[in-house]
């Protein structure tokens, strides 16, 4: 199938998109308004940028009456009327439901915290709270937002943060700052409702030694 995209309606797009961009990593994300309020949610829009200085990105999409999501109102730049942090919480299988349910309609000023019952932790260097059931979360200064259609149904938002402060819970990292994967638990989203476990992981040797080797994946 040849596809142009502006044939297709935005749903068209966005479920080629999620179904065919996947795994996709979750950030979810702590924010709190302008007013102090906490907001939490999810996002699979989500990467790593770079490592000097730390860097990650998440992509809030603005919402179908083209106004933006709250955590995009409440981490975007002061100098845009947010606050200029999040903290990225990394989704994991034992409390994935409640990332899940995160994503509901809360009105704004209401504390997901509170609705899909996850506790709260302060942060060490910026106001939103990290949430303790995540064993990862890094502490984020927003570097800028770039719009690719503001004001639209569905435009994207990429949020760039540097990340001022990583906690990384004890038994998961080692001395040399070696992830343990299994115990990390990672969880990824797939297209539709779909989501998928870190579970089944191969090795590969690298570069061009990759091409000796059986295929891992019978
Ligand atoms: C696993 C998962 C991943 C999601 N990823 C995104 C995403 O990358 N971008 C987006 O705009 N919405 C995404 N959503 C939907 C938002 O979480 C949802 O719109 C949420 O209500 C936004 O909350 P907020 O208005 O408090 O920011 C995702 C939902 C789930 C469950």
């Amino acid at each position: 199938m040849e596809i142009n995209p502006a044939d297709l309606a935005i749903a068209e797009r966005y479920k080629l998109l999620i179904g065919t961009v996947v795994p996709r990593p979750i950030a979810f994300v702590s924010t709190v308004s302008p007013e102090g309020q906490p907001n939490l949610a999810p996002f699979s829009f989500f990467n790593g940028v770079g490592s000097n200085p730390m860097t990650v990105l998440f992509c809030p999409a603005n919402n179908p009456d083209g106004s933006e999501k709250d955590t995009l109102r409440n981490a975007k730049p002061t100098s845009e009327g947010g606050t200029g942090q999040f903290v990225v919480n990394l989704a994991v299988e034992s409390y994935i439901r409640k990332v899940a349910a995160a994503a509901d309609t809360y009105p704004y000023g209401e504390s997901e915290f509170d609705a899909v019952g996850l506790t709260p932790a302060p942060s060490v260097t910026v106001a939103p709270p990290r949430v303790t059931e995540s064993p990862a979360a890094f502490e984020c200064e927003t570097v800028q937002v770039i719009r690719t259609n503001p004001g639209e149904p569905a435009g994207g938002n990429i949020v760039i943060g540097r990340v001022t402060h990583a906690f990384v819970r004890d038994d998961l990292v080692n001395e040399r700052f070696h992830t343990d994967q299994e115990k990390l638990a990672a969880v990824g989203r797939m297209g539709g409702l779909r989501y998928c476990t870190t579970r089944e992981q191969f090795e590969l040797p690298p570069k061009r030694e990759a091409l000796d080797l059986q295929d891992p994946i019978q």
